[in-house]
């Protein structure tokens, strides 16, 4: 399976921090927003990943992160001239999707959470059928909003409704079967000039093959969009790292969980970064599996 990361933009709501630089750039608490979409796919078990991204951005991105050899995984880029919406990322990634299935997550989503993985895992079992996720917020009016009949059927999904029909937003992650490619060069722009990602997910949802997992409120899905979303998200991120002492979305400890490094690969990261916290938690986890 594939990952694409989209991580362009305006980033209109964040001017003027993302006037110059991209939204995904910016740090959320210790780390770029970036990490925190990385670390999901990688959680996913997914180490072929696509970042799309702006012309201007995609040097900074290529220079941030590399082909992803430090971390086992195999990062490439794809440039997009201009922002025409969320279902392009699998008409830009058609020849990196090849005959892959392929899961999309937005560059500026945050989640964190015990069951997570799990859901990851459920949405790659559900395959060839295509997986959103469905979390219940209190104005879903700015989100995808996904609708049920009493036996949990899906019956709509709202590109951003004035009068939702549910409180559940349908968050910027997507599992597809290879099908998404097609689906996508389908889909006419919409009144805002986009190929809207609820047109592809209609599409499914006509064809009998959309399935929503629900997630619950154990789960974090944060928004960082706006600048009160950026300082929340930081402000979970401090607590939860401070409090427990496990990082969110440290990509390198996630590399290390997943085989996908050595340890001794994750020392020397970590001897590299000493100077800094990240650094300091990076040693610890050598340290504590070697029982210092
Ligand atoms: P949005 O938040 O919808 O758009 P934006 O990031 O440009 O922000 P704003 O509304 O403040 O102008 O985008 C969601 C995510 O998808 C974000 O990470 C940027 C990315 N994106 C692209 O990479 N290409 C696109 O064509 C679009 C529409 C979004």
């Amino acid at each position: 399976m594939k990952g694409i990361i989209l991580a362009g933009g305006k980033g209109t709501r964040l001017y003027p921090m993302t006037k110059a630089i991209s939204k995904q750039l910016l740090p959320i608490y210790d780390k770029p927003l970036i990490y925190y979409p990385l670390s999901v796919l990688m959680l996913a078990s997914i180490r072929e990943i696509l970042i799309i991204s702006t012309p201007e951005d995609t040097p900074v991105y290529e220079k941030l992160l590399g082909d992803g050899s430090q971390i086992g995984i195999n990062i490439s880029y794809k440039i997009q001239d201009t922002p025409r919406g969320l279902a392009d990322a699998f008409i830009l990634g058609e020849d990196f999707i090849g005959e892959d299935d392929v899961c999309l997550i937005l560059g500026d989503n945050v989640f964190y959470g015990q069951s997570l993985t799990m859901s990851l895992e459920q949405a790659k079992k559900n395959l060839p059928q295509a997986t959103i996720f469905g979390y219940p917020v209190n104005d879903p009016r700015s989100f995808g909003v996904v609708a049920f009949d009493n036996n949990q059927r899906v019956i709509s999904i709202e590109e951003k409704p004035q009068h939702p029909k549910s409180k559940f937003a349908v968050p910027g992650l997507y599992f597809y079967d290879n099908r998404v490619i097609e689906i996508a060069k389908q889909v006419k722009p919409s009144a805002r000039g986009e190929i809207e990602i609820t047109s592809v997910n209609n599409a499914y949802l006509e064809m009998g093959e959309l399935h929503v997992e629900l997630l619950g409120r154990g789960m974090a899905w944060l928004d960082t969009g706006n600048p009160e979303g950026m300082l929340k998200a930081a402000e979970y991120v401090e607590a939860v790292q401070s409090r427990q002492g496990f990082y969110i979305s440290c990509i390198e400890e996630i590399a290390w969980r997943r085989g996908f490094i050595t340890t001794e690969q994750l020392r020397q990261i970590g001897e590299g970064l000493e100077m800094t916290e990240y650094g300091k938690y990076i040693l610890s986890l050598v340290e504590e599996l070697n029982g210092l």
